[in-house]
């Protein structure tokens, strides 16, 4: 019999999505009858705007689309990305340098396979996300953490990447707005950083995804208009999932200079081929509409997103910056652990997540999904009510921790 491990190494290094086992776990118990709430899901509960659904519909009917089609992206939807991208960010780039993905998640993964060599360090400000780990390291890429905390508002500073940069480091990960932080970084901090990231020669990735969900003045700024000189080592990461109510359509696009695009299409002919037409002929109807679909739900989200924060805060040992832009709250729960809580005495805020969801039957995701052990994500992506309740339940509970 073969000794050899019936899971390559490379594979069994990567581990199940914390965020979609959260949601998958609280998804289970609702199914079971159980009245959970969940602040797991990062996606929007709106529907998908009409207009956009009948696009689909359309091009469901016609013949064009049901053969394949080039695999970077149908022509007209590449057009219409780097015309949205002109709009929005003011990045002026040509239809050759987009190549449309199966969401922004194939983006970053294709991203990094096209940038990195093994060894190579990736700059990554935690809390981060928790696809960009996987990404890197299935790239053969090296992760070097860039810690922050809220007593920045999860905001690095230029002097802590410079304290994080080797001579191996070839790439910062920039996201802005942050998931799971929801921090924006100003204009001035934007164009600091680019600026440092120019004068190191160091690629950016940059992850734009939530580039329309900001609040109460803070302003999006693509670190690629910010330091015009980034253009030939900048590679944007984008998509309609978050700004179009889209999460299930599965279409993102990557924007970079020719060559890496030229490259990751390559990469992309052979693992996928194109993205589904009808998906693609949905994010063309979206992308080359206009954005008052995503200016109602950023209402929504705004309302939310102040009152979680209030809540959260009115809650001993618990401590919220504001967010201020994304659908997520980032609080501090570190007081709270080692506290004796229903007979228990959690020591992490995943022992302390687990027994939330146990006792007041609410899902949250603990830090350590995130890089950073002792905060919990909440997203504010759900009904008020239910936000209320929730929160309300999470009170309750925690006023027992002594
Ligand atoms: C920061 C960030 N980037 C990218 C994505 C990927 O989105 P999708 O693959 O659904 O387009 C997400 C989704 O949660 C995200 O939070």
């Amino acid at each position: 019999m073969s000794t050899r491990p019936r899971i390559s190494a490379r594979i069994s290094a990567i581990s199940e999505s914390a965020t979609l086992a959260v949601d998958a776990k609280a998804k289970a118990i609702k199914a079971a009858g159980r009245p959970v709430i969940g602040f797991g899901a990062g996606e929007p509960d709106f529907p998908t705007p009409d207009y956009i659904v009948e696009a689909a519909v359309a091009a469901a009917r016609d013949p064009r689309f049901h053969k394949y089609t080039p695999a970077g992206g149908l022509p007209e939807l590449k057009q219409a990305i780097a015309a949205k991208t002109l709009r929005d960010s003011g990045y002026e780039v040509e239809a050759s340098q987009v190549l449309v993905t199966n969401g922004g998640k194939q983006a970053v993964y294709e991203a990094f396979a096209t940038l990195l060599d093994p060894g190579d360090e990736v700059l990554v400000v935690a809390p981060y996300w928790t696809t960009y780990p996987e990404a890197i390291k299935l790239a053969g890429g090296v992760q070097v953490d860039v810690v922050t905390d809220e007593t920045t508002g999860y905001l690095a500073s230029v002097e802590q990447l410079e304290a994080a940069r080797t001579e191996r480091t070839k790439v910062l990960l920039f996201v802005s707005p942050s998931n799971p932080t929801g921090a924006v970084y100003s204009r001035e901090q934007t164009e600091a950083i680019g600026r440092w990231a120019a004068d190191n020669g160091l690629w950016i990735v940059t992850d734009e995804i939530y580039e329309h969900l900001v609040y109460g003045g803070a302003e999006f700024t693509s670190i690629a208009t910010a330091v015009p000189e980034l253009a030939d080592r900048v590679v944007i990461v984008n998509g309609v999932a978050k700004t179009y109510a889209m999460t299930g359509w599965r279409v993102g696009w990557l924007i970079g200079p020719s060559d890496v695009v030229k490259a990751a299409t390559n990469l992309q002919s052979h693992a996928t081929s194109n993205v589904s037409n009808v998906a693609q002929m949905a994010a063309l109807a979206a992308v080359s509409g206009d954005l008052s679909a995503v200016a109602e739900m950023r209402e929504a989200f705004d309302r939310r997103r102040q009152a979680m924060v209030r809540l959260l805060n009115e809650i001993p040992g618990v401590f919220c910056p504001e967010p201020k832009g994304a659908f997520y709250a980032y609080p501090s729960v570190k007081e709270l652990l080692g506290k004796e809580l229903r007979g228990r005495r959690p020591q992490s805020s995943a022992e302390l997540a687990e027994l939330i969801l146990k006792e007041a039957e609410v899902a949250v995701v603990p830090g350590e999904a995130f890089g950073t052990p002792g905060y919990f994500r909440l997203s504010y992506a759900l009904g008020d009510d239910d936000l209320a309740e929730g929160v309300s339940r999470l009170a309750k509970l925690l006023a027992e921790a002594h």
